[in-house]
């Protein structure tokens, strides 16, 4: 303890003008790296698996490094979340595997298979206690396990892709979400834009008063910072054209509008790979991953206090737990018993 579900950092976000980071994680030092920041910053914190983390590090053993960083940092409030679940059988597996949030990813399917799918994630996961985030409207960029649209393509169209405010009403009444993905104009991964980006304000406005106490969610909010893609590109890298969403952008979604979770992956991989590639650059002849990882670790960790000042979440740890004991919910029934 006390890991926990985003009800009680939503909660507070909604109201208090900061957001809860959902960082992703695959391995030991990456999980390390997020988990030292927000101990540095007395944060809350999310930390997310996509399906491709989940075969990459295998969950039995990314659910042990997770349970290490909740008994070494018992004053943070975690919460473990399922990134980009796309059918209700991998929904089941995760909450059998302990975690304490799921979005289930319908944002591909016609608005009435959407909603179907949906109802039936939120169904089995209410039941067990576990929180469901869910998508409406589509990203652009494409990750390994996360289908999205070309990010070329996706910015000339992109009025048609982003989430409808009626729309957002009549999928929140009927399935019941806790929280919404929106397309306000972000989108996966390192190349996001050709030209400096305007996140789509009015909509998240126009989504506040059709679906008005509903906690919003933006993904593809790496800013991919100009120093970590020169660093890569100076030490052997090739990363023509990487651009992401401004960080000042970000943070006024976040400080004005009702944005409670903002999810960043591809600012840790520039980190940690950024920083690899200085080691090796610098000596050819390193060979001990200690001496790579550790520092690639130490990348993490100055990246995501950084990311948890921008969002302002910095020394809200200590609310979030009280708000946690105050609503008095047990956690999901399946924590303890994970696979
Ligand atoms: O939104 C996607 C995340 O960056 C996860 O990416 O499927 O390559 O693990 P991944
Ligand atoms: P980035 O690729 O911008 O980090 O977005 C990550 C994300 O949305 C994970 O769901
Ligand atoms: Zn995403």
């Amino acid at each position: 303890m006390p890991l926990m579900t985003t009800k009680p950092m939503f909660d507070l976000a909604y109201e208090g003008g900061f957001a809860v980071g959902a960082f992703n994680v695959n391995n030991m030092e990456i999980t390390q790296g997020i988990i030292e920041a927000c101990a540095a910053e007395s944060s809350p914190l999310i930390l997310q698996i996509s399906k491709g983390a989940r075969s990459y590090a295998n969950i039995i053993y990314l659910r042990r490094i997770i349970d290490a960083a909740v008994e070494d940092h018992p004053e943070l409030p975690i919460a473990i979340h399922c990134d980009h679940g796309d059918t209700v059988e991998l929904i089941k597996q995760c909450i059998a595997d302990g975690y304490t949030s799921v979005m289930i990813d319908g944002s591909h399917e016609p608005f009435e298979g959407n909603v179907a799918l949906t109802k039936q994630a939120v169904d089995a996961a209410h039941a067990e206690g576990v929180v469901v985030e869910a998508e409406l409207g589509m990203l652009g960029g494409i990750e390994e396990d996360v289908v999205g649209l070309d990010a070329e393509e996706y910015q000339k169209n992109i009025e048609q892709f982003l989430t409808d405010a009626d729309e957002a009403k009549t999928f929140n009444e009927q399935t019941g979400i806790d929280s919404l993905a929106v397309a306000i104009g972000t989108s996966h991964g390192a190349y996001k834009f050709k030209h400096e980006a305007t996140l789509a304000f009015d909509r998240i406005e126009q989504i506040m008063e059709t679906c008005p106490g509903l906690p919003l969610v933006m993904h593809g909010s790496s800013s991919v910072p100009r120093e970590f893609i020169d660093l890569i590109n100076q030490h052997g890298g090739n990363m023509p054209n990487a651009m992401g969403v401004p960080e000042d952008q970000i943070a006024q979604a976040v400080q004005k509008y009702g944005v409670c979770k903002v999810n960043i992956d591809t600012d840790l991989r520039l980190a940690l790979t950024a920083k690899i590639r200085e080691v090796f650059a610098n000596d050819p002849a390193e060979f001990d991953p200690r001496k790579y990882l550790g520092p690639g670790r130490d990348a993490i960790i100055k990246m995501v206090r950084r990311k948890l000042h921008m969002l302002n979440s910095a020394g809200k740890a200590e609310v979030v737990n009280q708000q946690w004991k105050k609503l008095g919910e047990p956690l999901p029934k399946a924590y303890g018993h994970a696979a």
